[in-house]
């Protein structure tokens, strides 16, 4: 049994992460319309990584007999047209993700909602990681600065990124 503060706060956090999917799936788009294939490639699997977290989540409410509702998804913007603009703002997005899962963790524990506080454990570790890769990204991509044969490179090993993405609940 989810209390309905924190029902209502997982269920948002469900929108958040299909908006993140929606969003990376744009960015997938604008990549691959600017030629940075392997840039496309890495948010391709971004995107459908955001959706197995909303599925994680809607899991764990369905599996305790919680209905969840899925909101209305606002339309993506995508800013600027370098891939260096494009990992700015997917480091900006997830630093304002990493500050919703936070709030739901300090929310659960104020509720002695243990159950939920351990599957934010999984988020918070998520996030910490999902950071850390698109902070090595932009360090890499500063590091070259916007030239053609270097940035060529970075696509070709952003194209490497495996799709290892299983749902679990
Ligand atoms: Fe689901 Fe990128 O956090």
């Amino acid at each position: 049994m989810v209390k309905k503060e924190i029902k209502d706060m997982l269920e948002a956090q469900v929108n958040r992460e299909i908006a993140s999917s929606y969003l990376y799936m744009a960015l997938s788009m604008k990549c691959k319309i600017v030629n940075f294939e392997g840039a496309a490639h890495w948010f391709r699997l971004q995107s459908i990584e955001e959706l197995t977290h909303a599925e994680k989540l809607i899991n764990y409410l369905t599996m305790q007999g919680e209905e969840v509702v899925l909101e209305q998804i606002d339309k993506p913007v995508v800013n600027g047209e370098t891939l260096l603009d494009f990992y700015t703002q997917t480091n900006k997005h997830e630093q304002f993700v990493t500050g919703c899962i936070h709030e739901l963790t300090a929310a659960a524990r104020a509720n002695n909602d243990f159950s939920t506080e351990a599957l934010m454990q999984w988020f918070i570790s998520e996030q910490v990681e999902e950071e850390a890769n698109v902070m090595d990204i932009i360090s890499k991509l500063k590091l070259i600065g916007n030239e053609g044969s270097n940035l060529y490179l970075i696509d070709k090993e952003l194209a490497t990124r495996p799709a290892a993405v299983t749902v679990t609940a």
